[in-house]
């Protein structure tokens, strides 16, 4: 039987699979990015309230009023401009539906869309589907750095469109004031639309802070920003995103959210209202909790001889296994996260399905953390047995 056309450029999530071999193989799970541990209790008990209060059925499409009010507000302290709920605020069920709404709703068979690799795995195959095509472009083997110039060799008379992620998964980065102007300056003399993902604005180590680039004047009218409640408050399972963008993106966009959602879940979206009206002390915890669950990850692989980067951000850490003490360090990067999951029990995802670009990713694994310190600490015990 034959099938279409458009699926055939892109293969099943190489995350997700890991995850199924981590659990057939009984392993902890270091390859998706999800947490072990609750979400705070209040959100909990606020879905369970929607629910038996009568909000089961669908919510506007463009999402529950007061969520989207209650987003408006925040986004407009963030981004400095007045972002109206009613014109500016689409909820989706999650960042994972928003990146390919503001894709399908924004580019063209035959347009092209850079993409900075490492890149989180669903940005390439979300192009794919729009018709586009994706342009790859690395940051610096060394330290993650951005190098505008490669961003200018990228581009041809079909760029539209600049995909951006700070904090960055899978790096750790967090692009500083330097590379956020170069991108600003490349984005409007080209005349090309910004797409960022921020999903992990509130995961920042060592008092850094987040630019988020619709805040900057002469982007406005040109950036479609992505934000989610997965990370920041630990329900991945809820599905829970949005995207804040001018009205005349917007509404390019909003008829594809229609079209394949309808609307997220209504009583979870509801819950959102109260996760968003935590106080800040609930986002310093969670800060802290971050610091510690940093600090045991990078020690941990320290001592077993991984090379890697300290994330500044997010809960991510790409390491390079060359110098590891093992005969598997030969293996490439599939096969070294395949036979840690199996022998091991110990779930990675492999550096290479980070990059579409050849040779890059190579000889690295990415450990997500965000997990109880026990359960790294099962984790670390289980690879001190084979590497050390
Ligand atoms: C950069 C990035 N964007 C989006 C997502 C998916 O987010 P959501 O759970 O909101 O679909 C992830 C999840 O790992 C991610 O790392």
């Amino acid at each position: 039987m034959r099938v279409s056309k458009r699926t055939r450029d892109y293969q099943e999530s190489v995350i997700r699979e890991m995850t199924r071999l981590a659990i057939e193989h009984e392993a902890i799970n270091l390859s998706q990015g999800f947490p072990d541990f609750d979400p705070p209790e209040d959100i909990i008990q606020a879905a369970y309230n929607a629910m038996v209060s009568g909000h089961n059925q669908y919510s506007p499409t463009w999402g529950n009023l007061e969520l989207r009010v209650k987003l408006a507000e925040q986004y407009s302290n963030k981004l400095g401009w007045s972002v109206d709920a009613e014109k500016h605020v689409t909820v989706t069920c999650g960042v994972t539906e928003a990146i390919n709404v503001a894709m399908f709703g924004l580019l063209d068979p035959g347009d092209e869309i850079i993409i900075i690799e490492p890149a989180h795995e669903n940005f390439i195959p979300s192009a794919l589907l729009s018709g586009a095509r994706p342009v790859a472009v690395p940051l610096s083997e060394e330290n993650f750095r951005l190098d505008v110039d490669l961003l200018k060799k990228a581009l041809s008379n079909n760029t539209r469109a600049l995909m951006l992620n700070t904090p960055h998964n899978p790096s750790g980065r967090v692009f500083d004031v330097d590379e956020i102007r170069s991108i600003t300056d490349f984005v409007v003399k080209n005349n090309l639309i910004l797409i960022t993902d921020e999903i992990y604005d509130r995961i920042l180590y060592d008092g850094r802070t987040h630019i988020c680039p619709g805040s900057i004047e002469s982007l406005r009218d040109r950036t479609v920003t992505l934000g989610g409640m997965s990370k920041t408050f630990a329900i991945t399972g809820w599905r829970l995103g949005y995207i804040i963008a001018s009205s005349n993106l917007m509404n390019a966009m909003r008829p594809v959210h229609d079209y394949l959602t309808v609307c997220a879940p209504t009583p979870l979206q509801m819950a959102a209202v109260t996760a968003l009206n935590l106080p800040e002390e609930y986002y310093d915890d969670m800060l802290i909790d971050y610091h510690n669950r940093r600090y045991k990850i990078m020690s941990i692989l320290n001592s077993l001889g991984f090379r890697a980067q300290t994330p500044e951000g997010a809960y991510y850490v790409l390491a390079d296994y060359s110098n590891v003490p093992s005969i598997h360090c030969d293996k490439d990067s599939r096969s070294f996260a395949v036979w840690m999951t199996e022998e091991l029990r110990v779930a990675v995802v492999p550096g290479e399905v980070f990059y579409t670009i050849p040779g890059y990713g190579e000889k690295t694994i990415r450990f997500a953390f965000p997990k109880r310190l026990s359960t790294l600490q099962e984790a670390a015990n289980r690879m001190e047995s084979y590497f050390l």
